[in-house]
């Protein structure tokens, strides 16, 4: 595996992704554990972000602390993204958020760039990039092309399931932006999904049928 690739080895995330790929996992429950896996990537992938001392005073005496430095903007790419993005919010003390509208063309497999919304001071602090699927790697390269486009520097792409194809694409495409996911499958199928995979996330998260 790629040094830029973290894959998280933990018996809670093996359960939690397990469980999510079921069948029988039905929509809310789905969108939950999308939602918990969104703040262990976070937590994660923002090891050794920059924190700056900060102190506070408990009932004792004076605790010279650290707080995070600079903002933390999560960047969901739409609509999938939404889900795990929703836990990082909930993690992440004063995090803002960015918004990056893509699909994935059925037949091309080419992602398409329908919304760009993103905080003015998002260049100055982490951003961490996040949607569910991993497959391709064509989603998440564009959508990191678009942040370095806004001057990010320090960009931490994270997911739920990676395929080897997507790894390799995005590594090759952005070799300065480490992964962290939360689970590597085997390959694509001929439709570029991937498997064994979970299925559509978006169509899982949120109920709908294509
Ligand atoms: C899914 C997923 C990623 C993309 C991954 O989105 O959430 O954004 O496919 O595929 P890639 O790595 O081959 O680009 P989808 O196009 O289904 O859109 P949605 O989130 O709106 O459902
Ligand atoms: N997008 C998904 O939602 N699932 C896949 O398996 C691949 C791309």
């Amino acid at each position: 595996m790629s040094d830029n690739v973290h894959l998280i080895d933990h018996p809670l995330v093996g359960h939690l992704q397990t469980e999510m790929r079921s069948l029988d996992t039905a929509t809310d429950r789905f969108r939950s554990i999308a939602e918990k896996l969104g703040a262990i990537l976070a937590y994660e992938a923002l090891r050794g972000a920059p924190s700056k001392p900060h102190t506070v005073n408990t009932p004792m005496e004076p605790y010279e602390g650290v707080q995070l430095a600079g903002p933390i903007t999560i960047v969901p790419i739409l609509r999938a993204g939404m889900g795990p993005a929703a836990g990082m919010a909930r993690l992440i003390p004063g995090s803002q958020v960015g918004h990056i509208g893509m699909f994935r063309d059925e037949k091309s497999l080419t992602p398409v760039s329908y919304y760009v919304k993103l905080p003015a001071s998002i260049a100055q602090g982490v951003v961490l990039l996040v949607d569910p699927m991993l497959a391709t790697g064509g989603s998440a390269s564009a959508a990191a092309h678009v942040l370095k486009q806004k001057g990010c520097k320090d960009i931490r792409f994270t997911c739920l399931l990676a395929a080897p194809e997507g790894i390799e694409r995005f590594n090759a495409d952005h070799p300065d932006v480490p992964i962290t996911t939360s689970a590597i499958d085997r390959q694509l199928n001929e439709k570029g999904y991937i498997v064994p995979g979970l299925g559509d996330a978006g169509d899982r998260i949120y109920g709908t049928v294509e």
